[in-house]
């Protein structure tokens, strides 16, 4: 059995009051989950706030990137250890718009994904097509890519402590949502192949969906036999729909 995941991006928004704020509003909601990780994303400037915030409730926090090096002359950068000192749980790594705006790439995912779980932190590695890609029938290609160099350094026993995030790019806040039939295709593709490196750890691996994810197509997504989860960006930024997301999961643990 692996345990619904369900973690809320917010991107580069909320400063630090508008933080502590959507936390404090959400704890009473979701904060006693146990059958659900729940898991929020603030800015970088807003993660100790709300790591304070939510300490002694359920919901966990991460960051949205992190550098693969512990220090060193890389000005603009946060490094593990950094996170690790102020409680962050897991780090957000591969996001589409890190790597369409920030040059993030698979060769240096590759050695942030294991640095991550060497800190003590749950890394979700994301991965996913361009619509262009999807058009040329290159979607397997372009995943298999994604996650073969992601996960090429992490230690097979620890394989299942990543969480994959599969995550369309032309799903991502264009309010398009991946069809049930292709979220649970490409999931269970990315699926075998975990597998292709320890059939044991692909079944106990969390492969979440993500793009436009929203209170009202939730419940479907979650039902489908491979995906473990959700990544919502824009959904998790108010605490209703955030909190109907969870409440889905929830639902779909238990039938
Ligand atoms: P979205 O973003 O839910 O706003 O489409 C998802 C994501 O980028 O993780």
């Amino acid at each position: 059995m692996r345990k619904p995941f369900i973690a809320g991006n917010w991107k580069m928004n909320n400063t630090i009051a508008e933080s502590e704020e959507l936390i404090q509003a959400l704890l009473p909601r979701v904060g006693a989950i146990e059958d659900v990780d729940v898991v929020v994303a603030p800015a970088f400037l807003s993660l100790q706030a709300v790591v304070d915030s939510a300490r002694g409730s359920a919901v966990a926090v991460y960051a949205q990137n992190m550098h693969e090096k512990d220090s060193g002359a890389f000005t603009g950068d946060v490094s593990a250890p950094m996170l690790e000192e102020i409680e962050v749980q897991g780090v957000i790594l591969g996001h589409s718009e890190r790597r369409q705006y920030f040059n993030e790439t698979d060769r240096s995912l590759q050695q942030k994904v294991p640095r991550a779980l060497e800190a003590g932190l749950i890394p979700i590695l994301c991965v996913g097509e361009t619509e262009e890609e999807r058009e040329r029938g290159d979607t397997e290609r372009k995943l298999r890519h994604q996650v073969q160099e992601g996960l090429e350094k992490v230690p097979k026993e620890r394989l299942h402590e990543v969480v994959v995030a599969y995550e369309p790019i032309w799903a991502i806040g264009t309010g398009l949502t991946a069809t049930p039939e292709q979220a649970q295709d490409a999931i269970a593709f990315v699926r075998a192949l975990v597998a292709d490196r320890d059939r044991e750890q692909a079944e106990r691996t969390r492969i979440l969906y993500g793009g436009s994810v929203k209170a009202d197509n939730a419940a479907e997504l979650l039902a489908l036999p491979d995906v473990d989860g959700a990544l919502v960006g824009g959904g998790s930024l108010e605490v209703d729909p955030f909190a109907t997301i969870i409440d889905a999961a929830v639902d779909a643990v238990r039938s």
